[in-house]
């Protein structure tokens, strides 16, 4: 698939959940927001949609200035009593919709906010979906001190830990992306990693998966629950 026809995809699911929410929009409404160029789509569909709602509570800065730009009012999660939805994409998603996530490094801030939410909401395209997690390297947020010494720890779980060079997240902290990991236990190991001093969350998505996923072919979208 080129990449023009991948981003085709991206705009049809972006586009497609904003449909979905639609009837659960509501002048008081607050919406949460995730990050990634599938997002992107969204938040663009979503704009138009906005006299509807009251406004979002945002899983990036990158979301936020997006959002913004668009006039929609952005909320901190602290000032919000209720989500009524979460959407965001996806790294990797496996039959049971569990996911890998963060290879845009937000996904600590994404755990957080749709773990608020009535309902989380996962958009793709097809190319997401895979039989087993892990050939995604697996993105973990560590705390800077601790970086080597969380290393240290994945290499006895099994996984190889390359340091992101450069990227800072947008809470001061750094990415270890795991790879070599074939993950059949997602729930397991998301325990474990969080189970290491200093790591402040992994991007799996085993725990809590997403109760909708919608992926978008080339045929049109498609729905799953598990
Ligand atoms: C960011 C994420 C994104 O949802 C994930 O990386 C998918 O991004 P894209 O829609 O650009 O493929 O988890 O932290």
């Amino acid at each position: 698939m080129t990449s023009a026809n991948q981003d085709a995809l991206k705009v049809q699911v972006g586009q497609q959940a904003v449909k979905y929410i639609d009837k659960l929009l509501t002048k008081d409404a607050v919406v949460g927001v995730g990050t990634g160029s599938t997002t992107n789509h969204f938040i663009d569909a979503l704009a138009r949609v906005k006299h509807k709602f009251d406004g979002v509570v945002s899983s990036s800065e990158a979301s936020s200035q997006r959002l913004q730009g668009h006039g929609i009012q952005v909320f901190e999660l602290n000032d919000v009593n209720e989500l009524i939805v979460y959407v965001d994409g996806a790294d990797e998603v496996n039959n049971q919709l569990q996911l890998i996530k963060g290879g845009g490094g937000a996904h600590t801030r994404e755990k957080i906010i749709a773990s608020c939410a009535k309902e989380f909401i996962c958009i793709v395209d097809q190319s997401k979906l895979v039989p087993c997690l892990g050939e995604f390297p697996l993105p973990v947020e560590v705390i800077p001190m601790a970086r080597s010494a969380v290393a240290r720890r994945i290499v006895g779980l099994g996984g190889k830990p390359i340091y992101r060079p450069g990227f800072v997240t947008d809470n001061g902290n750094q990415i270890l992306d795991v790879h070599g990991m074939q993950i059949d236990d997602p729930v397991s190991l998301e325990r474990a990693l969080n189970n290491i001093v200093g790591v402040v969350s992994n991007g799996l998505f085993g725990i809590s998966p997403p109760s909708l996923l919608l992926i978008a072919t080339p045929t049109g979208v498609e729905t799953r629950r598990v």
